[in-house]
């Protein structure tokens, strides 16, 4: 079987063909960073025309580069949400369209179990039950992951994602969007420590998060002490500390209380090396394993949402002719593939 995925939730337009097995035959990603960076952030309506301009040639690239015919696809995998409606609707109409023309079944994936599952398409892919800590731009989630299709919430973001938070950060410290790298960056040649920033929730119980208060005191702190390049260090350092510390003390305690051994960790800020070696140590200490998917699949792409795709059409399940998304959508409304086969009418 071969799977056509495509994937437009935000600023990126992502195509990909992955075959059963989850064996990835070809995945480009192209980022649309060139267009949103004059103007500090994602601008919706020029995602959407971007989409647009890219996403067919992608489609062509990623099947030659599989050495697939169109024919030779059994079925498309798009994104259906959650995003950028404009966006999200470009995806979808052009997989609900190539799908009628190929007389071949498709189906509206949910992005973060594109994230959730993307950790399977690894060589050395983590079994079930697994703990996921999902930290991307637009959410940051601690997800119990039961099988595919289980997924309980355990603790989200009551306010700014963790990438997010360091986008906003990255700017009022003057640094280039996107700004989540560039404050890493920033933050190797700084110490925590010389500003004292809050570990957001660290005191109260639970696995919820909030970043936004993180924001603001780094904010007051460059509005009073006007910084130079070492302070502006030494200012992302402790900001990257302070995220990283709290991600990493509420990881360890959704893997205590639910006696999971396996954490998964996906989304962009998963590339953060800091967050990488405390969670390492953090599993050494529990007997516990990390697994980190590669970079190309921690970030926005579509091999993730062909994966997850293929496990929903090998069960039979197949949207209909409507092209249906949505910009939100809580990933504990799903159901496991064998469910929704059975709901079908
Ligand atoms: O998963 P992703 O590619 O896109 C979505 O948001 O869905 O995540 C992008 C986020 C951005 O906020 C970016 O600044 C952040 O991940 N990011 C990082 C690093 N690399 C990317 N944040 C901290 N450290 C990094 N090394
Ligand atoms: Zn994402």
């Amino acid at each position: 079987m071969r799977i056509l995925g495509i994937e437009t939730s935000c600023d990126e337009t992502g195509a990909a063909v992955v075959t059963d097995q989850g064996v990835v035959s070809s995945n480009v990603v192209h980022s649309q960073v060139r267009v949103h960076a004059p103007y500090g952030g994602v601008v919706p309506e020029l995602a959407s025309r971007d989409h647009v301009r890219v996403l067919t040639p992608l489609i062509r690239r990623v099947l030659e580069r599989s050495g697939s015919a169109a024919g030779d696809v059994n079925g498309i995998a798009y994104t259906a949400g959650p995003g950028l409606i404009g966006a999200l609707l470009v995806g979808a109409a052009v997989g609900r369209s190539l799908a009628w023309a190929w007389r071949v079944p498709a189906i509206g994936v949910h992005h973060m179990e594109g994230h959730l599952l993307a950790p399977m398409l690894e060589d050395e892919a983590p079994d079930f039950p697994f703990v996921a800590l999902l930290v991307s731009g637009g959410h940051t989630l601690l997800v119990e992951v039961r099988e595919v299709g289980r997924y309980e919430v355990l603790g989200e973001t009551l306010d700014d994602a963790a990438g997010e938070a360091f986008d906003k950060t990255a700017k009022l410290l003057g640094l280039p969007y996107p700004g989540g790298p560039a404050l890493a960056a920033l933050a190797e040649r700084g110490v925590p420590g010389r500003f004292r920033l809050p570990r957001p929730m660290l005191d109260r119980p639970g696995l919820d998060f909030s970043f936004s208060g993180l924001k603001t005191a780094v904010m007051l702190e460059v509005r009073e002490a006007g910084l130079d390049e070492s302070a502006r260090a030494d200012l992302a350092a402790e900001f990257q500390e302070a995220v990283v510390e709290t991600l990493t003390v509420k990881a360890r305690r959704a893997l205590e209380q639910t006696g999971i051994g396996r954490l998964v960790v996906a989304g962009g800020v998963g590339a953060n090396r800091l967050l990488r070696e405390r969670l390492d140590s953090v599993v050494r200490t529990l007997d516990a394993r990390v697994y980190f998917p590669r970079p190309e699949f921690c970030t926005d792409n579509a091999a993730m949402i062909a994966f997850a795709g293929f496990r929903r059409l090998q069960a039979g399940v197949a949207g209909g002719m409507a092209i249906e998304v949505r910009a939100r959508w809580r990933l504990d409304e799903l159901t496991t593939p064998a469910t929704a086969a059975g709901a079908r009418p």
